[in-house]
């Protein structure tokens, strides 16, 4: 359990910030909420402290004798400000403390994360680009905003990253400190989720893959400094904020958008699961039950090996591939062997090997694995979130990306 001080300044998007108060309460922490006055104006000081079962205060008027404008900030483990309005990042900068959560911005010694909320205008003014400079040289970290709908009709940057998405940041920082930026001026590209092949207009051939590993891949990239491109197959959990993302449903259309973004990429990660055959003809319309009881037969078509390609033909000599592997063993093989003889077929540099006799990876929030690699020994990464194994994965190829 970790004790978090979440702020809350005064943007439209403050009440989004329940949902991230109840999500780190659900999980066991230990949740401080500090709004500024203005966010009291969006969502009441009741809400926080029922949601978060604690007092509420703005101001360091209150319970003075407590010393609550030094005690919040030197005791949190973390610091997170969702929605940070441009007036919130302009004070964090230049180190205002006229209240109670600018006060304990200053007096925080853990590491400081920032959502941002703003209309696009105001996060691309200069001021706001400076302050938010500011903020990162000094080892705060400030989140991306989303793109899309903002407050009024209009849409574009600016937007808070969804409440789960932040949540998910937070306990990656949580886990491992602010992140490093190892892998900034890096392009990344990850590939997440299953392709699905159509057999009709309403079924497909797929696989269970939820596409978790490939979020957590590209979140954790982002969150390293990297730009991102995530090419996503059918993914239905939020994708994070601050990268590229490519919709994708078929194993062809994904193998289009890995080759397009490939010759930018200094590291790619083939996380996705693309179906390995496809049908070989596409009904236009529904297919109808024989009246006889028959059943079809589907004739089907091995797709291409996207990784083999990317492999056998990168755009950048130095570029790291890395393929993943879920394998079960069988009278051929252990897994292990299995998964050696396939990252030489590959011809990838590192290989991730999930053992999957148990079914256990699919849909879950962990992950274990062995990362194999052509030049050196395995890396076991032990069991815990599937943001420590996309974390393993990152050291491996910055590793190499600094050779
Ligand atoms: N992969 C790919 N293109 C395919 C199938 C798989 O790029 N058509 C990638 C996956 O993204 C993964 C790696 O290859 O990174 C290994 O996937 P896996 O399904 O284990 O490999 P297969 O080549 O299908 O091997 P197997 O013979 O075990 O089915």
């Amino acid at each position: 359990m970790a004790r978090v001080v979440l702020g809350v300044s005064g943007g439209i998007a403050a009440y989004k910030a329940c949902e991230l108060l109840r999500r780190f309460t659900e999980s066991g922490h230990d949740v401080t909420v500090v709004p500024t006055a203005a966010a009291l104006e969006f969502v009441g000081a009741p809400t926080w402290a029922a949601l978060s079962g604690k007092p509420v205060s703005s101001e360091v008027w209150d319970d003075v004798h407590a010393v609550p404008h030094v005690k919040i900030g030197q005791e949190a483990d973390l610091v997170v400000v969702a929605p940070a309005t441009a007036d919130l990042l302009a004070k964090a900068a230049h180190g205002q403390a006229g209240d109670l959560l600018t006060n304990t911005l200053l007096t925080a010694r853990c590491p400081v994360v920032f959502a941002p909320a703003m209309h696009t205008e105001m996060w691309e003014h200069p001021a706001t680009t400076a302050n938010v400079a500011t903020l990162r040289e000094r080892g705060n970290v400030v989140i991306e905003p989303a793109e899309g709908r903002l407050t009024g009709k209009d849409t574009g940057k600016g937007r808070l990253p969804e409440p789960a998405a932040i949540f998910e940041f937070c306990l990656d920082v949580l886990d491992r400190g602010a992140p490093s930026g190892d892998l900034a001026g890096r392009h990344v590209l990850v590939s997440a989720g299953g392709t699905r092949e159509p057999l009709d207009p309403v079924r497909f051939l797929g696989n269970r893959s939820s596409g978790l590993q490939g979020i957590a891949l590209a979140r954790t990239a982002a969150a390293r400094g990297a730009e991102v491109t995530l090419v996503a197959a059918n993914v239905t959990v939020p994708t994070p904020a601050g990268v590229k993302v490519v919709q994708v449903a078929t194993t062809a259309e994904l193998r289009d958008a890995m080759l397009e973004a490939a010759p930018s990429a200094d590291a790619i990660v083939m996380a996705a699961a693309p179906a390995d055959f496809r049908p070989v003809a596409t009904s236009g319309h529904k297919i109808k039950k024989a009246a006889d009881g028959s059943a079809p037969s589907i004739e089907l078509a091995q797709n291409p090996d996207i990784l083999k390609e990317l492999s056998g033909d990168r755009a950048k000599a130095r570029q790291v591939i890395v393929g993943f592997a879920a394998e079960t063993g069988d009278e051929t093989g252990t897994v292990l062997e299995l998964a050696t003889a396939k990252l030489a077929r590959k011809g990838c540099d590192l290989l991730v090997v999930n053992d999957v006799s148990g079914g256990a990876v699919f849909g879950s929030g962990e992950n274990e694995a062995v990362i194999l690699a052509v030049d050196g020994g395995p890396t076991p990464v032990p069991r815990g979130s599937k943001a420590r194994v996309a974390h393993a994965i990152w050291d491996q190829v910055a590793s190499r990306l600094d050779r």
